[in-house]
């Protein structure tokens, strides 16, 4: 495992969609290893490939609840309900925060690291969680869903 280098919103990669993932081989493994390492490492509950510069549809969250790393590829919602406002952040714009309008509740289904079907679904945090990945796999960033960004230090 190894970590990678996290990239900011400055760079382009962020701001593009990401490719399905088609061939579920060590490459993917070794991806997916090295995101999570980053991701423990960065102290974030999330991590999507584009913010490590690999335009693939793959995220990588832990919310620190025990569960473990959750591994996603290829998410697609099967359900979106309710509405949640809340503080979000992302590793790629540090030290930035905004209030942000999200599902309450939603449910994916996705492939695992070996091409298997899964679903995946939460509410709060982890509803949280799911939407803001899958966005970065689109280019989409959490301030385009803020309704207020906090002042440094609020
Ligand atoms: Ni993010």
């Amino acid at each position: 495992m190894a970590l990678r280098n996290i990239l900011t919103e400055k760079e382009s990669v962020l701001h593009k969609v990401c490719r399905p993932v088609t061939e579920f081989n060590e490459r993917l493994w070794t991806l997916l290893d090295d995101m999570a390492e980053t991701l423990h490492k960065s102290d974030g509950v999330g991590l999507a490939a584009p913010q490590v510069g690999i335009l693939r549809r793959v995220f990588v969250m832990d919310l620190g609840d025990g569960s473990g790393v959750i591994e996603v590829i290829n998410p697609e919602y099967l359900v979106k309900k309710g509405k949640q406002e809340d503080v979000e952040g992302c590793l790629s714009c540090p030290g930035e925060y905004g209030i942000t309008r999200r599902p309450r509740y939603v449910k994916i289904k996705a492939q695992d690291r070996y091409g298997n079907e899964i679903t995946v679904d939460g509410e709060d945090l982890k509803a949280r969680c799911i939407c803001h990945e899958s966005d970065h796999l689109d280019g989409i960033l959490f301030k385009e869903h803020v309704i207020r960004m906090l002042e440094p230090g609020e």
